[in-house]
């Protein structure tokens, strides 16, 4: 029996390895990781991470051919083939601090690698990693173990959250780098053996490492870039009249662009693509590309415009001021579908709003009270740096309070920001939602998943991102 094992029980390791157990039952796929709360939620009915179709894979495999894990050193000195799937966040300080990936994680787990291993290896890169860095985990391997063979791979990891679980069912397509020596394409082909199980053949790419590693930054960049390139011409519709869905549909029915990744929004978030995004800009930089490193960061200045603007937009309708009044925020996760909150535009948005001293009222259907206020109380990128969390501080949340329902979150409130695209908020009863709040009652529709129109007539003042202004708008807006 092939044995895997994954380092890291994350977004990724846990749904990549559950599906591999689940497509692959002569295959027995170990998860290991050094956080023990995460691992026993893994071995729970709570998962760690919610996503939909998770729960019936895992409880397909578990205990079968699928098992989580603390014990990293003894499943990984055990194992065929090594997945690293650790989190290789932006580095917070030193030698490109704001840009640069912080490896340490990664580092770590090579080491580790090396010093266990007792039989030849596949270690598998499935975290994002700036590209090259299969050559510096290859020296750590070898300089470390004499006489065993370790094979490094890069096989990207493609899924998005909320949709991982078909994502991973039928992938696009896989992809596998790896050396071009007949060694490391025996491995490229041992690998190619476990996907096939349930990916045609013609989805499973090989290329060089080279390749694979950059392939997987160059997607997140262009799919990032596509959402900058729409929320910029949010910004010139609003201005002119024009309507962000009209021309997006437009556009996007040209079959060269195509109309998937064109919903302008208050601004993407997740834990990668700006990470990814600062990562390539720094390797451009470092490869003496400074016009490339900097075409690439502009979207991520986009991205940051656009939270800012959005922030702009509620203060500034609201009689330029929204100091002590309340603000209901409805979605906290970047994305619906997942409760993942790394890089949520929300808390950019809440930020500018506690500023100017505004009282929030949070809520999100799978994001809890802990979550959000750890995650106001953050430095910018020390979500994805377990090592060097900040204390919180109580005082900060004075201004903030995390409900669990829309209806006491927008209770009493000026105004509603709806951040997060949750199906449950478009159904909610906004007469009801109207009547128990202050006048004139305001929604910011950060998603554009609401009927304006409708709200309207209510009684609202809406705004909605790129979309023709409410008059009451226009006429109280600064220069935004
Ligand atoms: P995560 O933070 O959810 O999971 C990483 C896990 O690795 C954590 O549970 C951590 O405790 C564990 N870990 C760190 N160092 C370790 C060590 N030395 N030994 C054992 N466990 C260790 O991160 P996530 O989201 O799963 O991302 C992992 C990688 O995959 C990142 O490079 C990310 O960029 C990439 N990626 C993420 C995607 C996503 O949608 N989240 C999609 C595609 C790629």
């Amino acid at each position: 029996m092939v044995k895997i094992c994954c380092i890291g029980a994350g977004y990724v390791g846990g749904p990549t390895m559950a599906m591999i157990a689940l497509k692959c039952p002569n295959i027995q796929v170990v998860v290991v990781d050094i956080s023990k709360p995460r691992i026993a939620a893994w071995n729970s009915d709570e998962l760690p991470i919610y996503e939909p179709g998770l729960d019936a894979v895992v409880k397909a495999c578990r205990g079968k051919n699928l098992f989580f894990s603390t014990d990293v050193e003894k499943h990984v000195a055990e194992a065929d083939i090594v997945f690293v799937s650790v989190n290789t966040p932006t580095k917070t300080r030193g030698l490109g601090a704001g840009k640069a990936a912080d490896l340490t994680y990664w580092e770590s787990a090579a080491r580790m690698i090396a010093d266990v291993s007792k039989s030849d290896k596949i270690v598998v890169e499935k975290s994002t990693v700036p590209v090259k860095t299969a050559e510096a985990i290859e020296k750590i391997l070898t300089h470390n173990k004499k006489g065993i063979n370790f094979q490094i791979l890069s096989n990207p990891e493609f899924l998005a959250e909320g949709t991982a679980i078909e994502d991973l069912a039928k992938p696009d397509r896989v992809l596998i780098g790896g050396r071009e020596t007949p060694g490391g394409q025996k491995a490229v082909e041992a690998l190619k053996a476990v996907y096939a199980h349930w990916v045609p053949e013609d989805r499973i790419l090989t290329t060089n490492l080279w390749s694979a590693e950059l392939s997987k930054l160059a997607a997140n960049a262009f799919l990032a870039q596509r959402i900058s390139s729409i929320n910029a011409m949010s910004a010139l519709c609003e201005s002119t009249g024009a309507d962000v869905s009209e021309v997006a549909y437009a556009v996007g029915k040209d079959s060269r662009i195509g109309p998937k990744f064109l919903n302008a929004s208050v601004a993407f978030g997740g834990s990668c693509f700006q990470k990814d995004i600062l990562n390539l800009v720094y390797i451009c930089e470092c490869n003496g590309l400074p016009e490339v490193a900097h075409y690439w960061k502009q979207v991520v200045q986009i991205n940051d415009y656009q939270k800012t603007r959005f922030v702009k937009r509620v203060v500034s309708s609201m009689f330029n001021t929204v100091s002590g009044k309340k603000i209901a925020i409805l979605g906290f996760a970047f994305k619906k579908d997942t409760g993942d909150t790394r890089e949520t535009p929300a808390i950019d948005v809440c930020h500018g709003l506690l500023g100017d001293k505004a009282h929030l009222s949070i809520y999100d259907p799978q994001v809890t009270e802990d979550q959000i206020k750890r995650d106001l109380s953050m430095n910018k990128f020390d979500w994805d740096h377990p090592l060097h969390l900040q204390p919180q501080s109580p005082t900060a949340f004075k201004q903030v309070s995390v409900v669990w329902d829309a209806y006491e979150a927008t209770k009493d409130a000026h105004g509603v920001c709806i951040i997060t695209e949750w199906e449950e908020f478009k159904k909610l009863d906004y007469q009801r939602i109207y009547d128990n709040m202050q006048k004139p009652a305001f929604i910011f529709d950060g998603r554009n998943v609401l009927n304006v129109e409708e709200l309207r007539k209510i009684g609202f003042i809406v705004y909605s991102i790129g979309k023709p202004l409410d008059p009451w708008v226009k006429d109280l807006q600064v220069s935004i």
